[in-house]
C-alpha cells in the first residue's frame, strides 16, 4: 500500500504553537511528517541547529508519525535524499500565501514533481511567528502560549530570564 509522506520544512528558530499546530494537523492526514529544519551553514541563526532540533523534537514528542531531520542545503535536494514529494507549507495571510506559491513554483521547477500543498495557519495563531517570538523574549517578554509550553523555559533561558 502507498505510505503518503509529506516534509514541513521551515528555519524552526524557535519552533512557535503555530509550527506546532500545523505538524498535529499534518500528522493526522499523512502516514509520516518530516518536519525539516532547512539551514545554511554560512549563516546563524538565533538558536543553534541543535537548539532548534532539540525544541522541535520536544514539541513533536507525543506523535508517533513525525521525524525531524535538518538539512544544510536546499529543500528540493532533501525531497530527493528522504524520497518525499510532497511539501507542507502555511501560511498567515494572503501577502504570505502569494510568496509561498511562488516559493513552490520554484521548487517544482528545481525538482520536477516536487508538490506543495498548504494549511492555512489557525486564525487564533496567525499573529504568531518565529520572529516575534525572539522580539518579545529579547525585551524578557510572555511568551506564554506563543511557544508549546514544553519549550517555553528553554526560550526564557536563552534570553536569560
Ligand atoms: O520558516 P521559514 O523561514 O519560513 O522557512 C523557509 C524555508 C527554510 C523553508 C526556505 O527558506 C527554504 O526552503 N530554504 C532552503 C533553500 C531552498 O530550497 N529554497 C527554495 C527555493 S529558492
Amino acid at each position: 500500500m502507498k505510505k503518503t509522506e509529506c516534509i514541513f520544512p521551515g528555519s524552526f528558530d524557535p519552533v512557535t504553537c503555530g509550527h506546532a499546530d500545523v505538524i498535529c494537523r499534518a500528522a493526522r492526514m499523512f502516514d509520516r511528517v518530516y518536519a525539516a529544519i532547512l539551514h545554511n551553514p554560512e549563516k546563524h541563526g538565533c538558536f543553534s541547529v541543535q537548539e532548534r532540533e532539540e525544541m522541535l523534537k520536544a514539541c513533536c514528542a507525543e506523535a508517533g508519525n513525525v521525524e525531524v531531520v535538518s538539512f544544510p542545503g536546499m529543500l528540493w535536494e532533501l525531497a530527493q535524499t528522504l524520497n518525499v514529494r510532497v511539501i507542507l507549507r502555511s501560511f498567515r495571510s494572503g501577502g504570505e500565501a502569494e510568496e509561498e506559491i511562488t516559493m513552490a513554483r520554484l521548487n517544482e521547477k528545481l525538482l520536477p514533481g516536487l508538490e506543495t500543498v498548504f494549511l492555512p495557519s489557525r486564525a487564533e495563531l496567525s499573529c504568531v511567528s518565529s520572529s516575534a517570538v525572539r522580539q518579545i523574549a529579547s525585551f524578557h517578554g510572555n511568551i506564554h502560549g506563543l511557544v508549546p509550553d514544553v519549550i517555553e523555559q528553554k526560550i526564557r533561558d536563552k534570553f536569560g530570564y
